[in-house]
């Protein structure tokens, strides 16, 4: 890595970490994390009805939403911040009280969802349906837990 390199990584660091100091208002991050929360039924949705044959099965859809739906599941996390946790959200308090276990469940949603993306690429439903149906159910357990 040459200096001019390292000294643009060094500004772009120093940008992210004055970004993450800023002060967050708790309405924008519920806001941030419904808009994905959206995005990732809007890609989901339509994997759920090929995968259940109320939608013809096709395969570069399903691959572009399974890549879609694998970026998204990184993102909900950061948005789940102290203070939003009460007014227009659906999300349960239990959230901060146990983060260990919610965590734990988006980063199971974060690695099924990566895992549905690598398996889409085969095109081969037998594959797709249990690493659709692995996802899923993290859905439902963390809904279940920390969702209204
Ligand atoms: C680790 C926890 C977790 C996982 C995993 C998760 N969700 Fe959620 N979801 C939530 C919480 C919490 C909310 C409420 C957010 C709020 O209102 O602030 C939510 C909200 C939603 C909403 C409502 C968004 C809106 O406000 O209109 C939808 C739709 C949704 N989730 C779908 C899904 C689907 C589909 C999956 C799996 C593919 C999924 N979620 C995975 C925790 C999770």
């Amino acid at each position: 890595m040459n200096n001019m390199t390292r000294s643009g990584i060094i500004v772009a660091l120093m940008a992210a970490s004055t970004l993450a100091l800023a002060e967050v208002k708790p309405s924008d991050a519920v806001e941030y994390r419904q808009g994905i929360y959206k995005a990732v039924k809007w890609n989901f949705g339509p994997m759920g009805d090929m995968v259940k044959g109320k939608q013809e099965f096709n395969a570069a859809e399903f691959s572009r939403r399974a890549a879609n739906l694998a970026a998204l599941s990184k993102m909900p996390l950061e948005g789940f911040i102290a203070g939003s946790y009460s007014g227009s959200t659906d999300a349960l308090p239990a959230i901060e009280k146990d983060w260990e276990t919610f965590a734990g469940i988006m980063s199971d949603f974060e690695t099924s969802a990566a895992t549905l993306a690598e398996t889409a690429a085969s095109g081969d439903m037998n594959a797709i349906r249990p690493a659709f149906m692995s996802v899923a159910k993290t859905c439902k357990s963390c809904h279940d837990k920390f969702k209204d």
